[in-house]
């Protein structure tokens, strides 16, 4: 007799990633781990200037070199199409441009070609040997942000010029964040394989269902006969949510060689190629009544994107609702550089929008005399003021009194440089975060087999954040069924259509779909194993179940004897009891259902202390405390490391990362690890993460709304504002540079 494990309620528990046996064992294939017999090998032959045309591109030399199988260009790539408007949550990619569809030359590293080879040493070779020529011209890689258009009004309330005019307090500052180029480990990559009719692409992408949509239409064939799987990611940050050239060349040069063609991009191109976050600019204006109420706020950006492309970092996505005012004005505007097109990068939008407006905010603060969190409380909003509704569950108010009880903030003396610890200068600064809620539409299927195992299945993936776990401790709540008897599918557009990665929406979106489809599988256990009674055991799980011969009945009601559930199925001759699930989009806003409409978000309070050494100008963030209020947490353990990782970048975002153009070539120059700096283990504070935990039953019935992005909202911010209380420096343009703070500290000028 098969053993009954009634299962732990596993909700909230901290169970490790069920994936990471298989990651740290090597067990775990990621794309370019599929070697595949007759593979070929690609490299891209990238632009050597930023703007101009190719006047002449030569491969004879190339071509005579050994192991070469062909080498791509427009004139031989074949036909490639662009994408039609994307529908719903599918069909998006930020570069439009197919490769190869002209000469011209508008970022630095465009593809000019791609060498396929029997090895990549042999491809890397050729692809030094192409000769392009070019006739080119200065380009545009401003980094003061200018434009003549019409700003576009974001969101607009009362009359927020006339009210700051008269406020008692005013801020008016710009706040600079520079590119930042997402640097997951694993670089993007692709194993393409045509089998004369159909295409299968390992791809490492954030979106299997979108990749596989916009690959068919890039590359002219149907949906149906592009699959791509993605079953392991050494991560994104956003840069592989959509479609980028690299794809669409790997996969042109598979059909017409006929061959699998594994191309695995450089990590320079990962500067130049796959996306990254713009550059922004951001005029912010507060102003309060004489005790700090605000009265006006108006918040102008531009950001910067491709010649080509419209993308846009909304830094007022969170704006428009965190705090109460009756006058408020978000405006943006794009300006066309001769960059790579940009793209989604952890909380866009909202990453940089926060640190413009939570340094606007600790401005004010000391512009009023005024405790920071003081400030913040006493404009707390009742509802969204944005779009006049209810939120959904939102605690910004005890984050605040949580994390400042951790971090012991009653202990702050607010002048600058009126800390110290150990002869060290201490600095310390808070911050809000906010990020969007909701979910994406999502599909999954549920199998529970004879053989007592479950399976679920869903086409979305898990760029390491735990979504296999979550999924398996979901389906294990609602069966009863024990986890290690769950197995979890994920990472294959055949599957049920899942949503990207992204948003920090996956948890949310995919738990309804993964409960209605066990919903459905449990029903026909039921009607496997009752003569049509089913009503007595509604709400029951399987592993509640007890029968014996043809009657069934609940274990907690009668002996534990007779048979389990997957027994049943034994004795009925079925494989399997099946079901599945879909659930729409739901972002609760206006576009809601009137019953539905909220305002759903997320918040949290960040809490940083720097230290500052002026006689060797040594800036430190030592510690760092965080309170998240994201709803239900489903598993404390990823969602933690979610929260640290986002606390890194953060330190990061505000210490260390620039993408730099150089402004003769356009090359984005720190095109590296050694010089593109991003925060590693010598760099990180002790970091404290808290999760108020309280459910959001708006957007699933258990409550979760999801982690990975908020971690990084407000740090930026947190940690400058810790710089100016121990320097008096305010660092408005990020990274804070050790030059922005020699010379002109206060708290250096008082020592010396
Ligand atoms: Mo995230 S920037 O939505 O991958």
């Amino acid at each position: 007799m098969a053993t009954r494990v009634l299962a732990p309620n596993t909700i909230g528990g901290g169970l490790p990633r069920i994936d990471g046996p298989l990651k740290v064992s090597g067990g775990a294939t990621y794309a370019s781990d599929h070697h595949l017999p007759g593979m070929l090998y690609a490299v891209p032959v990238c632009a050597t200037i930023a703007k101009g045309k190719i006047t002449s591109l030569d491969t004879s030399a190339a071509e005579k070199m050994p192991g070469i199988q062909s080498i791509f260009h427009r004139a031989n790539i074949g036909r490639l199409y662009r994408t039609s408007p994307a529908q719903g949550i599918y069909g998006y990619l930020d570069e439009r441009r197919p490769p190869f569809e002209d000469d011209t030359i508008r970022y630095y590293g465009q593809y000019v070609a791609v060498v396929v080879a029997d090895t990549f040493e042999q491809a890397q070779a050729a692809a030094y040997a192409v000769k392009v020529t070019y006739s080119g011209e200065k380009p545009n890689v401003a980094t003061h942000l200018k434009t003549d258009d019409e700003p576009k009004v974001e969101s607009s309330r009362g009359k927020p010029e006339d009210a700051f005019k008269t406020a008692a307090v005013k801020v008016d500052e710009t706040y600079w964040t520079p590119p930042e180029t997402h640097n997951p480990i694993e670089l993007h990559s692709i194993v393409a394989v045509w089998d004369g009719q159909a295409f299968t692409l390992y791809e490492s992408t954030q979106g299997v269902v979108n990749q596989r949509i916009v690959m068919a239409q890039m590359l002219g064939v149907a949906p149906e006969n592009v699959r791509v799987i993605s079953r392991f990611l050494g991560s994104g940050f956003g840069g592989k949510l959509f479609v980028w050239p690299h794809s669409v060349m790997a996969a042109a040069a598979a059909r017409s060689l006929n061959s699998p063609v594994k191309l695995v991009i450089s990590r320079s191109m990962m500067f130049q190629n796959v996306g990254h976050r713009p550059r922004t600019q951001q005029r912010v204006r507060l102003g309060t009544t004489a005790d700090g109420k605000l009265v006006s706020l108006q918040q102008d950006y531009l950001n910067h994107t491709s010649i080509l492309d419209e993308y846009e970092e909304t830094c007022g996505e969170a704006t428009a609702y965190l705090y109460s005012t009756p006058n408020l004005k978000i405006t943006s505007g794009v300006v066309h550089l001769n960059v790579g097109t940009p793209t989604a990068m952890r909380g866009p939008g909202a990453v940089p929008g926060l640190f413009a407006i939570e340094s606007a905010m600790d401005e004010l603060a000391v512009k009023l005399k005024m405790d920071p969190i003081e400030l913040r409380l006493k404009n707390e909003p009742e509802k969204d003021e944005s779009n006049g509704l209810p939120f959904s569950s939102r605690h910004l108010t005890e984050c605040f009194k949580v994390g400042a009880e951790k971090f012991g903030w009653s202990q702050r003396t607010p002048e600058v440089g009126s800390m110290k610890k150990n002869g060290l200068i201490l600095g310390w600064g808070t911050a809000s975060c906010a990020w969007i809620g909701g979910r994406f539409a999502a599909s999954a299927t549920v199998d529970l087999k004879s053989d007592g195992t479950a399976r679920v299945s869903c086409g979305t993936q898990d760029i390491g954040t735990g979504t296999y776990t979550i999924l398996a401790q979901v389906l294990s709540e609602k069966t009863g069924i024990a986890l290690d008897k769950i197995e979890v599918v994920l990472g294959d557009s055949s599957l049920p259509e899942g949503p990207i990665s992204g948003g920090s929406l996956v948890t949310s979106s995919v738990i309804p779909a993964v409960s209605q489809a066990a919903q459905g599988a449990i029903q026909m256990i039921f009607m496997t194993a009752t003569d049509g009674d089913q009503a007595a055991f509604a709400g029951r799980k399987p592993t509640d179940l007890a029968f014996t011969n043809q009657r069934v009945h609940l274990k907690d009601k009668a002996p534990e004897t007779g048979f389990a559930w997957h027994e049943i199925l034994q004795k009925a001759n079925v494989n399997a009891a099946s079901g599945s699930g879909r659930a729409d989009e739901y972002f609760g806003g206006p576009e809601a259902k009137e019953k539905e409409r909220y305002s759903v978000h997320s918040y949290g309070a960040q809490f940083a202390e720097v230290t500052w050494q002026p006689e060797i100008a040594r800036l430190r963030v030592s510690r760092v405390v965080t309170v998240i209020d994201s709803g239900r947490i489903m598993n404390p353990k990823p969602a933690r490391n979610q929260i640290e990782g986002a606390v890194v970048m953060g330190v990061g975002m505000a210490l260390l990362e620039e993408t730099k153009y150089e402004p003769r070539s356009g090359a984005p120059i720190n095109n590296n690890l050694a010089d593109y700096m991003v925060a590693t283990n010598a760099d990180t504070p002790s970091i404290d993460v808290t999760f108020l935990d309280y459910p959001d039953k708006v957007v699933n019935e258990f409550g979760a709304r999801g982690v990975g992005e908020i971690g990084l909202a407000g740090i930026a911010a947190a940690i400058t504002s810790a710089v100016y209380h121990a320097t008096g420096v305010r660092v408005r343009s990020l990274p804070a540079r050790i030059e922005d703070l020699i010379g002109h500290s206060e708290a250096g000028k008082l020592r010396a």
